[in-house]
């Protein structure tokens, strides 16, 4: 574990949603190359079972769980506290944490519940941290979207599904196209800070055999969960494997503003790369989560 091959021993690493699934999988893997591992989960009696459980898989004990309900943006400014006195910096940033709901559900701020969990957590997530992450050396920011972003419909009047037909599915693909238009604009305002060395990239797991749908609750979609998932599904373990390549690969310095599939870069939907489009989308979020990302010293749009 003291020696690991790919220098994560030591390295400060955050994971949302490390309870299970992928998040799990990578918090595990990523632990057992030695880093010091953060997981956040909204359960703290289920995020106790995790850490015990990752601890004993990878044998390292710098496992660190933090309670907090992401699609809170009172938790998550907490949350960003605790990190804060518990890590001086931050080398890994996962942004694993979803949701795929039947119903329309709003969260204590209004906001309905997909895009505040999906979307709008990592982004107040990465810009209340953002200085954090700027004291490693070599920080980088992984956010898992969907290959199911390119059946996104997007409408900036209304991401909150107030106006529309409520749809769980097509709430969930609006939300991983966002993960990307987040992502590439991300990626450009850090180009406009000159000393910033943050690493911004994205990917799709694959379709990978974990629970993400358990909350959309019809018959169908459990005989699909129990007969057919497991059937065309990957393993966690194998839908783990790009985050932890893009979290620890040596092959990923000087490689931002991507999309991976299979560890490979790979071409996003043509929506994803519409440039007002991911300028509206970060107006937009920065006045749904009521901040400014100035602030927080998260660079300018350029063009
Ligand atoms: N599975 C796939 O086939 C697939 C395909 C493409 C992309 N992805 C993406 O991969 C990522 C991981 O998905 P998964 O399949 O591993 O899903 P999962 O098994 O359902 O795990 C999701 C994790 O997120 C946590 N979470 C959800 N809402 C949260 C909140 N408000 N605050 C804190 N934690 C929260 C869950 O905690 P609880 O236990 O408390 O619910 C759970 O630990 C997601 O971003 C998903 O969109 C998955």
């Amino acid at each position: 574990m003291k020696n690991s091959p790919l220098g994560m021993d030591g390295k400060n690493c955050i994971i949302t949603g490390g309870n299970r699934g992928i998040g799990k999988q990578v918090a595990t893997e990523i632990a057992k190359m030695g880093a010091n591992i953060g997981i956040i989960t909204r359960n703290r009696i289920k995020g106790e079972k995790a850490v015990n459980e990752i601890i004993s898989d990878s044998k390292n004990n710098q496992i660190t769980l933090f309670v907090t309900d992401i699609a809170s943006q009172e938790q998550l400014k907490q949350l960003s506290k605790e990190i804060q006195q518990k890590f001086s910096h931050i080398d890994v940033l996962v942004n694993n944490a979803a949701v795929l709901l039947r119903k329309r559900e709003e969260t204590e701020d209004g906001i309905e519940r997909t895009l505040a969990t999906n979307h709008l957590g990592p982004f107040l997530l990465v810009n209340l941290l953002f200085k954090t992450l700027e004291k490693s050396k070599s920080a980088r920011v992984i956010n898992i979207s969907s290959d199911g972003h390119r059946k996104a419909e997007i409408d900036i009047e209304d991401l909150n599904y107030t106006k529309r037909k409520y749809s769980g599915f097509k709430a969930y693909y609006q939300s991983k196209l966002l993960n990307l238009l987040f992502t590439y604009e991300l990626t450009s305002r850090i180009e406009s800070l000159s000393s910033s060395i943050i690493l911004v990239n994205a990917l799709d797991p694959g379709r990978v055999n974990t629970d993400i749908g358990k909350n959309y609750d019809t018959v169908s979609y459990r005989i699909f969960s129990k007969l057919i998932r497991p059937v065309i599904s990957i393993s966690v373990h194998q839908g783990a494997e790009t985050p932890i390549y893009l979290a620890t690969s040596r092959e990923v310095n000087g490689v931002s503003g991507k999309y991976f599939i299979n560890r490979k870069i790979s071409k996003s939907s043509r929506l994803s790369y519409d440039r007002p489009l991911q300028k509206s989308v970060w107006k937009l979020s920065e006045n749904y989560v009521g901040i400014n990302s100035e602030d927080y010293g998260v660079g300018d749009s350029i063009e």
